[in-house]
């Protein structure tokens, strides 16, 4: 493959171009509200294993379908019940992810082999004009190569995938900066099979019966992405409950390693000092949105240690420290 072409969102023929490549099978990374997204057709089984490969994705790890409109929904999945309805309704366009029966309209490597479709709808004007412009449902896996963070900036799409993809459409870092909530409407209790950019709080708020995907008691059959591994940069990210742990998760190191530190809490100065990239974030959404950048900031500074400050595990704060525990799993 050639080098990746860069399309300017502020211009509508690039656009147009972008959905031309998209429409004859080729792959092109978008911005969302959440993460980049790596477009394909969905309907294109070629296109979709084009994606897998330029991730270097395992194929049994389904992927998201995008659509500008719910009416495009009947097209691509069936029996849709009314809760998934009060979700769509309440929560589309925007961080959330229904998982529906699917049709046989949406190619079975897109769902790798499940009888299910996961359904999104970004809230992001450059996604939405996109998928206006093709009206094809787009397969987007976040735009990064198979267990790195994701990219939340055009840059780190090109930083993983130059010359693996056709184009990437650029434009602003995502506001978000983290991915969308996941969640089966297909089982006897509406599931969330991942934590996002909607919070299990507003969730409860429509439908007051969500379950929580347990990884230990149910089987990974069901949400395939939770077995693999993830969100991971090349240094050892390690979680710590406060910033006066760091001198102690520092000891066990020698004394001219690099450390980076992520937190909301700020850390005393002379520890400060000795390290190479520190970010401070105002509270847990500028947390979420600093956290895959900040992770490929430290790679581009060869830091070794990365130490992240624990949060609550509520609100926002439950998504963070899913991808922070994932990130730093061995
Ligand atoms: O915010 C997002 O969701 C971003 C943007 C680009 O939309 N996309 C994203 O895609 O994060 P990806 O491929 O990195 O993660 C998709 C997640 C995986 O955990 C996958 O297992 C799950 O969605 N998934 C996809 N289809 C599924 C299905 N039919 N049943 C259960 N889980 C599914
Ligand atoms: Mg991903």
């Amino acid at each position: 493959m050639t080098r990746t072409a860069q399309y300017d969102p502020t211009r509508l023929q690039d656009i147009i171009e972008a959905a031309t490549v998209l429409r004859n099978g080729g792959c092109v990374a978008f911005p969302t509200e959440t993460v980049f997204g790596l477009g394909v057709d969905a309907t294109n089984s070629i296109a979709v294993q084009r994606a897998f490969a330029a991730k270097g994705r395992p194929s049994d790890n389904p992927l998201i379908v995008h659509l500008h409109t719910p009416s495009q929904m009947d097209l691509y999945c069936h029996s849709i019940s009314e809760v998934a309805y009060k979700l769509i309704d309440r929560f589309c366009p925007g961080p959330l992810t229904i998982v529906l029966p699917r049709r046989d309209s949406i190619a079975t490597s897109v769902t790798a082999g499940l009888e299910t479709v996961a359904i999104r709808f970004p809230k992001h004007e450059v996604a939405q004009a996109l998928l206006r412009e093709i009206n094809l449902p787009i397969a987007a896996p976040s735009a990064n190569l198979s267990g790195r963070p994701s990219a939340t900036t055009w840059q780190a799409v090109i930083e993983d995938l130059d010359g693996r993809i056709d184009g990437v459409v650029c434009g602003e870092p995502c506001e978000i900066g983290i991915e969308s909530t996941v969640v089966d409407v297909t089982r006897e209790l509406p599931t969330v099979l991942r934590c996002g950019g909607v919070t299990l709080e507003q969730l409860r708020e429509v439908i007051p019966e969500v379950a929580m995907h347990d990884q230990q008691i149910d089987s990974s059959v069901n949400s395939p992405g939770l077995r693999h591994r993830h969100y991971q940069p090349t240094a050892k990210v390690v979680l710590i409950n406060s910033a006066t742990e760091i001198d102690r998760a520092t000891k066990t190191f020698d004394n001219d390693l690099r450390c980076g530190y992520l937190g909301i809490e700020k850390i005393p100065g002379a520890i400060a000092s000795k390290l190479t990239h520190i970010c401070y974030c105002d509270n847990e959404a500028d947390y979420a949105n600093s956290l895959f950048r900040f992770f490929r900031e430290c790679d581009n500074l060869e830091v070794q240690l990365i130490l992240c400050q624990g949060v609550d595990d509520t609100g926002l704060g439950r998504a963070l420290m899913d991808r922070i525990r994932r990130a730093s799993c061995v």
